[in-house]
């Protein structure tokens, strides 16, 4: 029997509402979705931010890189800025949205953002929150940086975690930011080995850009006993090829459609 993935919106509801901010993660949760993907960066004072990119000039009214930013100077930004209906949304702080998430049935995945900056510490951070919430169950974490995988499971072994791939254009565009990173591997061109890897750090999950992924990585994966998380689907084509494959949860911009898709598949 095939199992029903779950619904993960990519930086919350990001198709409809402003990527990484408390209103793309309330919306998610309201349309249905079984949780979140969202992106973890440190700001100068080394607290766990929510924001996709290094600097804040693409989703914001501001300028400059996070690490250079205090909570303080972040905190005036506007994360709506290129949309004119949401009003104000503040770049939210990881522990915010612990207070909101702690008591919903609802699954985060936390991308660390450590392939541009290392973010030195940033694991601690993040896990002493998980703790401190008491979110270990619902939370997986994942990275394109298998060194901060490696860390994490050095620091708390029993936090599930995913080694992120990518497909080739991506690769050719983030070259230059992970560079000491097997290409074979982050591109799934070899799965075993990327396998065997994450079986000798314990890690539970790959997440596979669809792009670079078939039915035979696929059984390759789960012959192993390793989860697949895929990401980012949000063309139903996509999704409904998905849905005979073996995945345990879909990363979607758009959980609505995804969610339609697996009505219909149902009915
Ligand atoms: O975690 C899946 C996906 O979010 C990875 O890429 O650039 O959207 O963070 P990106
Ligand atoms: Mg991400």
């Amino acid at each position: 029997m095939q199992n029903k993935p779950l619904i993960l919106a990519h930086r919350g509801f990001s198709g409809k509402y402003p990527e990484n901010t408390m209103l793309s993660f309330e919306k998610a949760y309201e349309y249905g979705a079984d949780g979140v993907e969202l992106d973890v960066q440190l700001s100068k004072d080394g607290i766990p931010m929510i924001i996709h990119d290094s600097a804040v000039d693409r989703t914001t009214n501001g300028s400059g890189k996070i690490s250079d930013l205090s909570l303080k100077e972040i905190r005036f930004l506007n994360a709506a800025a290129t949309f004119t209906q949401f009003g104000k949304q503040t770049i939210p702080t990881l522990e915010e949205y612990f207070e909101w998430v702690q008591n919903k049935r609802f699954i985060t995945n936390i991308e660390l953002k450590t392939y541009e900056d290392e973010y030195e510490g940033i694991e601690q951070k993040v896990i002493q929150l998980i703790n401190q919430y008491d979110m270990a169950e619902k939370i997986v974490l994942s990275s394109f940086n298998y060194q901060t995988i490696a860390r994490v499971k050095t620091l708390a072994p029993r936090l599930k975690c995913g080694f992120l791939t990518i497909d080739y254009q991506t690769l050719e565009q983030a070259k230059e930011f992970i560079p000491d990173l097997l290409i074979e591997q982050l591109t799934l061109n070899v799965p075993s080995r990327l396998i065997d890897y994450a079986e000798a750090l314990g890690v539970e999950y790959l997440h596979p850009n669809y792009r670079s992924f078939s039915p035979d990585t696929a059984k390759q994966i789960t012959d192993r006993g390793l989860g697949i998380n895929i990401w980012t689907v949000n063309e139903e084509s996509d999704m409904q090829q998905l849905l005979t494959d073996n995945v345990n949860s879909i990363i979607t911009n758009y959980p609505d459609r995804l969610k339609s898709v697996m009505n219909k598949e149902k009915a």
